[in-house]
């Protein structure tokens, strides 16, 4: 297997410098035809992630799954799905992003499994079996479940099911094909370090840590009833757990752990970064309800920095799998694809690593997934359809993503959003992306430069990065001037009609990186 690209000899770390890019495999590129996307059509693609100039790729779930949920119900953690390829291809595919100097993170699922796992089939198949307590079995009370505790798909309801043959009821979290492993269990915890451990051997730099919060529950399974505590997360225990797992990652140079942290507030996401032995980097999931205002932005920004006094590093993410993709989010008065290229440009300009997730960089909406092709249990189809490659017109109705009839539905004029078509063209969201990835990678201020807020007016997010650079985004409907340092210069807008001269007036949802004079 070939080397692991090196570390350059000052900070910062690999996942501080560039973005790190999501891939969700499903949809990203078929290479047999089977209408689903593989590990072969994301090889095959790599040159996109090098013009990209991503530091890291992060893979959705690979591994031997039934897809319940789409690979986040794991059946063998350490193998490859067939329907994604082989093991080989996998070590073959990181073999050929670390020649491209491009890390690989996979995503760890260690809270609960697919219930065809044979832990669980083990588990369900006697209340005698040695598996039985590496899951959350208990009686229930007064003919239903054992506590109040709800499923986080809504459409799911209650977050236990009765198991006939044994007579008790199990765990939940998710869907009922995904049963919460116990981790009061030590020997589930050990045995999913060995998870991990079996992928550093081979190389992989980093885990991206699926429910994180999950794998700490009350251990007296309480109801949450009106409590100020969540009992079936985010308890206690979570931090020794957060350490273990460190200190595993750690037994193997220069990876990184980015959790999804599903956390009240700011104050919880910190707590999960403190102390450098717990989480490299945290998802913010309050990212999610965040409304297009800029005080909402400043806070989330400025109250990080304030709470970690910048012991911690951010991780920016505006679009994912799970939620609906900016450009459709926020897209109040047809302002969508604007403000999808402000955030852009917020994501390379921040102090914190960018993550990109697939199709961003090409500005894409939701798709339209009619009622008959809904397959998702929590309305997530729209933002997981697949990316389109090549205009329909010359490349068929797969886009350029397969030769088959794809999973989803392709994203609504594919023909001028595919990446084909915008690579071609400097206007494009696209090539505003690669120049945001190319102007980071330059520029050591961009990428390490402490962060300042700047007041440009109440309704612009303005920030400078060291000495050198000023952004500025307009978060009004309306052109709004601003009043900027004498000497800024400009070195890019959202804008594609802005050439030149630093503005006096932004448009509606432009952003503006300015040089600052030295
Ligand atoms: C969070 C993942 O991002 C989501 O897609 C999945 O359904 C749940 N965790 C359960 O694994």
């Amino acid at each position: 297997m070939g080397g692991r690209p090196a570390s350059g000899p000052a900070a910062p770390a690999w996942w501080q410098r560039g973005a790190v890019y999501q891939v969700y495999p499903r949809s990203f590129a078929d290479a047999d035809g089977d209408g689903v996307g593989d590990l072969r059509g994301l090889a095959a693609h790599l040159d996109h992630l090098s013009e990209l100039r991503v530091e890291a790729v992060w893979l959705s779930p690979i591994f031997t799954s039934p897809m319940a949920d789409y690979g986040y119900d794991v059946a063998n953690y350490c193998d490859v799905d067939p329907l994604f390829g082989t093991l080989e291809d996998l070590d073959r595919l990181v073999e050929s992003c670390h020649e491209r100097g491009i890390r690989v993170v996979l995503d760890w699922v260690p809270n609960h499994t697919s219930d065809r796992h044979p832990w669980f089939e083990a588990s369900r198949g006697s209340r005698d079996d040695a598996k039985r307590d590496w899951y959350v079995w208990r009686d229930g009370v007064d003919g239903g479940p054992p506590n109040d505790w709800v499923s986080a798909f809504e459409a799911v309801g209650p977050a236990w099911s009765f198991d006939e043959r044994s007579g008790q009821w199990y765990l939940h979290s998710f869907m009922a094909e995904q049963p919460d492993l116990n981790w009061d269990n030590p020997e589930v915890e050990a045995a999913m370090h060995d998870v991990l451990r079996f992928w550093l051997e081979r190389d992989i730099d980093g885990f991206r840590l699926d429910a994180i919060v999950k794998i700490a529950k009350d251990p007296l399974l309480r109801s949450n009833g009106s409590a100020a505590l969540r009992h079936h997360e985010s308890w206690g225990s979570i931090h020794e757990r957060l350490r273990g797992i460190r200190r595993v990652v750690d037994e193997y140079p220069d990876r990184m752990i980015v959790g999804e942290v599903d956390a009240w507030d700011l104050h919880g996401l910190v707590s999960f970064l403190k102390g450098g032995d717990q989480l490299h980097l945290a998802h913010n999931l309050l990212i999610k309800e965040m409304p297009w205002q800029p005080e909402a932005f400043a806070a989330s920004i400025e109250d990080f920095e304030e709470l970690t006094e910048g012991t911690a590093w951010p991780a920016w993410f505006f679009s994912n799998h799970d939620m609906s993709r900016a450009a459709s989010r926020f897209d109040e008065g047809g302002q969508g694809a604007a403000r999808a290229r402000a955030l852009l440009l917020m994501l390379y300009a921040l102090r914190g690593t960018p993550f990109i997730y697939q199709g961003e960089e090409l500005g894409l909406p939701d798709a339209v997934v009619p009622p008959e092709r809904v397959v998702d249990v929590d309305g997530r189809d729209p933002e997981r359809a697949p990316l389109p490659w090549r205009p329909p017109s010359e490349a068929g109705p797969g886009a350029g993503f397969t030769d088959g009839e794809p999973w989803l539905p392709i994203v609504d004029d594919a023909e001028s959003l595919c990446v084909a078509r915008q690579a071609a063209d400097a206007g494009s969201t696209l090539a505003l992306t690669r120049r945001l990835a190319a102007l980071r990678a330059a520029e050591p201020a961009l990428q390490g430069g402490d962060q300042r807020p700047c007041d440009l007016g109440h309704t612009v997010l303005a920030w400078t990065r060291g000495d050198a650079f000023l952004a500025a985004v307009n978060f009004a409907a309306e052109p709004v001037g601003v009043a900027l340092p004498e000497g800024a210069a400009l070195v890019l807008s959202t804008d594609p009609g802005r050439e030149g001269e630093a503005p006096v007036t932004l448009q509606p949802a432009e952003a503006v990186l300015l040089r600052l004079p030295s």
